[in-house]
């Protein structure tokens, strides 16, 4: 059964297209998280989920039921947003019990449930303070308690991390992810950052100026990206992209990067020709998917000179300068080179992609 599913969805404000027919099916208790650039149309896509926006075109449904126009009372779904939205003359308890003293529940009933979310959420002892005796974390957790306590068929949730610092987001995510195992209840998730979108996901929704590019499960869209941009947008360092001309040579295909070639197999060349629109084409490799040696060895393909070394953690992160061109690889910290040095760099062709120049779909 799917919870919550949007057909064809446009909106616009004025002349800005901020939806531009997106369609999303999400499965009954999956986490999706909408994922994209800043403007890219997560939130207007969500408040159309709430009823926040009325859409130009298109349906919405929750549980099969078409919603469209249904107040946002009546959608039986939950908002969290950034800003946590809290009313700061309330503590932290009548913020929680506010929507079921809204819905008029009786007395005792708000008191079980607000205390039933609090011990789940680990805010018991503070659910007298009001939000400005909360730091940042506490704030978020009251906030999403409010949204818990109705038990409601959907969350929904824009960027409820972003105003946290680095260490209480990561430390947050985890704990946001085991509480929506645990409740098992439909989410739909924005944010802008990709690690946070893979760190949490049953499946990713990547959008780009209004339209959804890939549906997939995280690891899918990781490794099967479907064009540049998906490719591009997922991964810290991002996926090196070689430019390179593509032409037949004794009947191979060969990209022609410029400070190297690469003869692609027979079959792979094949599907590369058959697709491609024009001659030029992306070598798409991520950095931890390059293999970087001193020594030449059979897996080498091109040269490359040490730009930068960047240890982070227990991997180095180089900058090679190949040709007029800097990619980055993933090593580990005992490969011993310095600045200047000329290495070899090799990949795997199963591990690597081929895009599109013009269209920017992926070919193989
Ligand atoms: N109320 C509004 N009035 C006018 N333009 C809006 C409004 N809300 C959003 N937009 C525009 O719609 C586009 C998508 O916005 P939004 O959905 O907020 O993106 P995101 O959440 O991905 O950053 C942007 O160009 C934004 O400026
Ligand atoms: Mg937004």
């Amino acid at each position: 059964m799917s919870d919550v599913k949007v057909v064809d969805l446009i909106k616009k404000f004025d002349k800005v297209l901020a939806v531009n027919g997106v369609s999303i099916d999400i499965k009954s208790g999956d986490f999706v998280v909408l994922l994209g650039p800043s403007g890219c149309g997560k939130t207007t896509t969500l408040r159309c989920i709430a009823g926040l926006e009325s859409p130009d075109s298109g349906e919405i449904y929750i549980e099969d039921r078409l919603v469209n126009d249904l107040p946002p009372k009546d959608r039986d779904v939950a908002m969290v947003f950034q800003n946590y939205a809290l009313y700061p003359h309330m503590t932290a308890f009548d913020n929680i019990a506010f929507p079921l003293k809204m819905r008029k529940v009786p007395k005792d009933e708000i008191e079980r449930r607000v205390k039933e979310v609090a011990k789940l959420l680990n805010i018991e002892h503070l659910l007298s303070r009001k939000p400005r005796q909360l730091s940042g974390g506490e704030q978020q957790r009251v906030a999403l308690g409010r949204a818990l306590v109705r038990k409601p068929k959907v969350f929904l949730m824009d960027e409820p991390l972003s105003n946290l610092d680095a260490k209480l987001r990561i430390f947050m995510r985890a704990e946001l992810k085991r509480l929506q195992k645990e409740l098992k209840v439909t989410t739909v998730y924005v944010t802008h950052d990709q690690a946070e979108a893979m760190a949490m996901a049953d499946k990713i929704a990547v959008m780009n100026n209004g339209k959804l590019l890939q549906y997939d499960e995280p690891s899918a869209i990781y490794h099967r990206p479907a064009s540049i941009f998906v490719a591009a947008f997922l991964g810290s360092p991002p996926m090196n992209m070689i430019k390179t001309s593509m032409s037949r040579k004794n009947g191979d295909l060969v990209l022609d990067a410029g400070a190297f070639m690469y003869k692609l197999p027979k079959e792979i060349g094949d599907l590369v020709s058959n697709q491609a629109s024009s001659s030029e084409v992306y070598l798409g490799v991520r950095p931890e998917d390059l293999l970087v040696s001193v020594e030449k060895s059979p897996n080498s393909v091109f040269s490359a000179e040490v730009y930068v070394v960047e240890p982070q953690g227990p991997n180095l992160v180089l900058d090679l300068r190949v040709g007029d061109q800097i990619i980055k690889a993933l090593t580990p910290l005992t490969l011993d080179v310095k600045l200047g040095q000329q290495v070899w760099v090799g990949f795997d062709l199963k591990k690597a992609h081929i895009f599109d120049g013009r269209t920017e779909a992926t070919l193989y």
